[in-house]
C-alpha cells in the first residue's frame, strides 16, 4: 500500500519506518528540510533504540522523506497526521493538526481516486470527527465518507521500546467514518496477523487512548499514596505490601501448571517518586480539562496528578529526616532521564528534585548514562556537577538520591560499602535492597 506521513517526530517517524520494514511503501513529510536530508541520509533525528537499522534498511527502497506534501498525497492512498499536540495548560494545542488538515484538505480537491486521512496524533474525544473532518471537507469541497475517508487510529508506543510495540502491537485500534475506510484501514493492518484489532468509532478510538494512559498513571499515584502511608505509619514497608497484593490470581494469575504469571503490569504498583514523560502528565491532564468543559469533575485524575505533583518532593523529606540543613551538603542524584532507556527528561521527576536541592543550599554532583546534555539545557541556572559515572557522582557525597532505574545503579550498594563514612542513600524507586547498604531510606518506608 501506499502511505505518505504528516509528521517526522517520534509516532510519526517510527510509524514509517516501521510500516516500510512491513511491506508498505512510506513517504515521511516534514516541513524541516535539515531533518528529511538527514532521514534521506538513514540518519533518525530521534534517539530510539533499533530505529536506525530500520530506516536504514529501507530508506530508499520502500521509504523516502520529503519536504513536497503534494507530491507525497498525490502518490498515496493513505495519509497518516502524527504532527503534535502539546498541552497548553487548558486544552490540547491542535493548531498543528489544523494546520495540516487544511494542507492535505486543499490537495485533495484535485484527487480522484478515494483518499484515507489517517489521525494518529492524540486528540481529545471529538477532535478528529468534529475538528479535523470539517477543515478536511471545507478545503477539498469533497465529503468525507463519501469522496474520501477520517479515521482515528491511535498509537501506543513507549519510548524505549518503540519499535517493539509497533512491530509486536498490544492491539491495534481504528474509527472509521464509512466502509471504505475501514476497507483501507483493515488493509494497511493486514500485514499485522494474530493481533487483537478493534474497529470502532473516531471517538471512541480516541478514549481509548486516554483511557489506557490515565490508568496506568492511576495506578502509579495509587501505588504511591499507599507507599506515603505505609511510610507514615511506620514499621510498614510498601513493598512487602505490594508483594502480597501482586499475588492476588486476578492480578498473577496461576496457570493450569501451578506456575505463577507476573504481568508486567504489577509494575506499575510499585510505589516510587513520581511519573513523568511527554504523554502520561499531558494525557492525563487534557482529559481532566476536556471533561471538566463536558461538566465532569474528574476528581480521581485530579488526585492522581496533584499526588503526582508532590510525589518527588517526597525524597526531600527523607533527607530532611537525617539532615537539618541541606546548606553545602554534597547530595549525589543518581538519574535524570524520565525514566531508563531514554535521555529524555520531559516532566522527569528530577527536575523537582534537583530544584529543590539547590534552593536548599545544597551542592549537586549528578550521574546520568545518556540524559547529561538534556539536563544542561534543563537546569542552564543550577550549578551541578556532571559526573562521568556512578561513582564518580557519589565520591565525598553526604547523601545519594536515586531516581531513575538504570540498570547499572543495582551495583550501587557495593560502592557505597566501599565509602567511608558511608553515605545516606535515598531509593527514589526502592530499586536497591534495604539491607544492603549502611543508611537507607526508600519511598513506602520508615526506618527509625
Ligand atoms: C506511556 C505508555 O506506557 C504507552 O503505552 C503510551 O503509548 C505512551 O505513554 C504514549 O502515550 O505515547 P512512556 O511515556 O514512554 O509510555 O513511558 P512508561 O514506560 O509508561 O513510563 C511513564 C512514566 O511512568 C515514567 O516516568 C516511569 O518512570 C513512570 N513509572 C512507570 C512509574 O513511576 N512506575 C511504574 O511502575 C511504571
Amino acid at each position: 500500500m501506499d502511505i505518505s506521513v504528516v509528521g517526522t517526530g517520534y509516532v510519526g517517524l517510527v510509524s514509517g519506518v516501521c510500516l516500510a520494514d512491513k511491506g508498505h511503501r512510506v513517504i515521511c513529510v516534514d516541513l524541516d528540510e535539515a531533518k528529511v536530508a538527514q532521514i534521506n541520509a538513514g540518519q533518525s533525528p530521534i534517539h530510539e533504540d533499533g530505529l536506525d537499522a530500520l530506516l536504514q534498511a529501507n530508506i530508499g527502497s520502500r521509504l523516502t522523506a520529503t519536504t513536497d506534501l503534494a507530491d507525497a498525497v498525490s502518490k498515496s492512498t493513505l495519509t497518516i497526521i502524527a504532527v503534535g499536540t502539546p498541552f497548553d495548560g487548558s486544552a490540547i494545542d491542535t493548531s498543528y493538526i489544523e494546520a495540516a488538515a487544511k494542507a492535505i484538505g486543499t490537495l485533495l480537491r484535485d484527487k480522484e481516486s478515494f483518499h484515507t486521512v489517517v489521525v494518529k496524533s492524540t486528540v481529545v474525544p471529538s477532535t478528529t470527527d468534529e475538528v479535523v473532518l470539517p477543515i478536511l471537507e471545507q478545503a477539498s469541497g469533497k465529503r468525507a465518507g463519501h469522496d474520501f475517508g477520517v479515521s482515528m487510529n491511535p498509537e501506543f508506543l513507549r519510548e524505549g521500546s518503540a519499535i517493539g510495540d509497533f512491530m509486536e502491537p498490544d492491539r491495534i485500534v481504528y474509527g472509521g467514518t464509512d466502509e471504505q475506510t475501514f476497507t483501507v484501514l483493515n488493509e494497511l493492518y493486514s500485514v499485522f496477523a494474530n493481533v487483537d484489532k478493534i474497529r470502532t468509532t473516531n471517538k471512541t478510538a480516541e478514549m481509548i487512548k486516554y483511557t489506557a494512559n490515565s490508568l496506568l498513571a492511576t495506578l502509579i499515584s495509587f501505588s504511591n499514596e499507599m507507599g506515603n502511608l505505609c511510610a507514615g505509619l511506620g514499621g510498614i514497608d510498601v513493598v512487602d505490601v505490594m508483594k502480597g497484593v501482586h499475588l492476588d490470581k486476578r492480578l498473577s494469575p496461576v496457570l493450569e501448571n501451578g506456575e505463577r504469571v507476573v504481568p508486567a503490569i504489577t509494575t506499575f504498583i510499585e510505589a516510587g517518586c513520581g511519573f513523568g514523560g511527554s504523554c502520561f502528565p499531558k494525557d492525563v491532564k487534557a482529559l481532566i480539562s476536556h471533561g471538566q468543559k463536558a461538566g465532569h469533575e474528574m476528581n480521581i485524575l485530579q488526585s492522581v496528578i496533584d499526588l503526582n505533583h508532590a510525589q518527588p518532593l517526597q525524597l526531600l523529606s527523607l533527607l530532611g529526616k537525617h539532615f537539618d540543613s541541606l546548606q553545602g551538603l554534597k547530595i549525589a542524584v543518581l538519574g535524570l532521564a524520565f525514566k531508563p532507556g531514554t535521555d529524555d527528561m520531559r516532566e522527569s521527576p528530577a527536575i523537582p528534585i534537583v530544584r529543590a536541592l539547590h534552593k536548599e543550599g545544597a551542592e549537586i554532583s549528578a550521574y546520568d548514562p545518556v540524559a547529561t546534555d538534556e539536563a544542561r539545557k534543563e537546569f542552564p541556572d543550577v550549578p551541578i556537577q556532571y559526573a562521568a559515572s556512578m561513582s564518580a557522582a557519589v565520591q565525598g557525597a553526604d547523601a545519594i538520591v536515586l531516581i531513575t532505574t538504570w540498570d547499572e545503579f543495582a551495583s550501587l550498594p557495593d560502592i557505597i560499602n566501599n565509602m567511608e563514612p558511608a553515605p545516606l542513600l535515598i531509593d527514589g524507586r526502592r530499586m536497591i535492597d534495604k539491607n544492603s547498604v549502611p543508611r537507607y531510606e526508600g519511598i513506602g518506608l520508615s526506618l527509625s
